[in-house]
């Protein structure tokens, strides 16, 4: 199976998730890294793994639907099976998102449906959470909504900043991601309306 990831920024959970799929020789690989901004470093990393990338400017675009199309060309071209959105901060358009139903994830730092949006930690902080957390899930139209894949929780801690829980969430996707991804690629994730039914073992 073919992954493309798509990043805005460092790219650590695309890091995560070549690594693991090297390493537990998963029945598919990350054929192209895709950013919208020349300076995510995670291009630059890819690159030294002999990974495809590729640059998609939101600025040289007039609208949001021409660089959803000019995006959507982009990763077409390695005939993906799976598009992988990891840390990347643009929101899709329907059209996109209905252009790879079924097989566009992505990662979420909270519990959803808790904290859609931004500033997930600091809410959880504000509101006094017990525990926080990451959701691998598939993207829909309605943002950070779609089916859930898995969940990873994380306790919260007397003293926490933003910064700390951050960090304590950042590196439980670092094995949510590759272990929902194995599931994908390994055809073992059934969307059931609004669930997703994990078989066990391959169909
Ligand atoms: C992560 O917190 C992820 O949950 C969010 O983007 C952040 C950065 O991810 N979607 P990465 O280091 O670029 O993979």
């Amino acid at each position: 199976q073919r992954i493309v990831v798509l990043i805005s920024g460092r790219g650590s959970n695309l890091e995560a998730i070549v690594r693991q799929s090297v390493a537990e020789d998963w029945p598919g690989r990350v054929v192209a890294v895709i950013s919208h901004k020349a300076d995510a470093s995670g291009l630059a990393w890819a690159a030294g793994q002999g990974i495809c990338t590729a640059v998609v400017d939101h600025r040289a675009h007039a609208s949001r639907e021409q660089f959803d199309e000019a995006l959507a060309e982009a990763i077409d071209a390695h005939r993906p099976d799976w598009v992988v959105l990891a840390g990347f901060m643009r929101i899709l358009g329907d059209g996109f998102v209905q252009r790879y139903a079924g097989r566009l994830l992505n990662i979420h730092p909270s519990l959803l449906p808790a904290f859609p949006g931004l500033h997930t930690h600091r809410r959880a902080l504000e509101a006094g959470c017990a525990v926080a957390g990451a959701t691998v899930h598939f993207v829909t139209p309605t943002l950070d909504h779609g089916p859930i894949v898995a969940q990873a929780v994380v306790p919260v801690r007397a003293g926490d900043t933003p910064e700390s829980l951050a960090a304590r969430v950042l590196a439980a996707e670092h094995r949510l991601y590759p272990l929902a991804l194995r599931w994908a690629v390994q055809g073992r994730l059934r969307i059931d309306g609004q669930r997703v039914l994990q078989l066990d073992g391959a169909p």
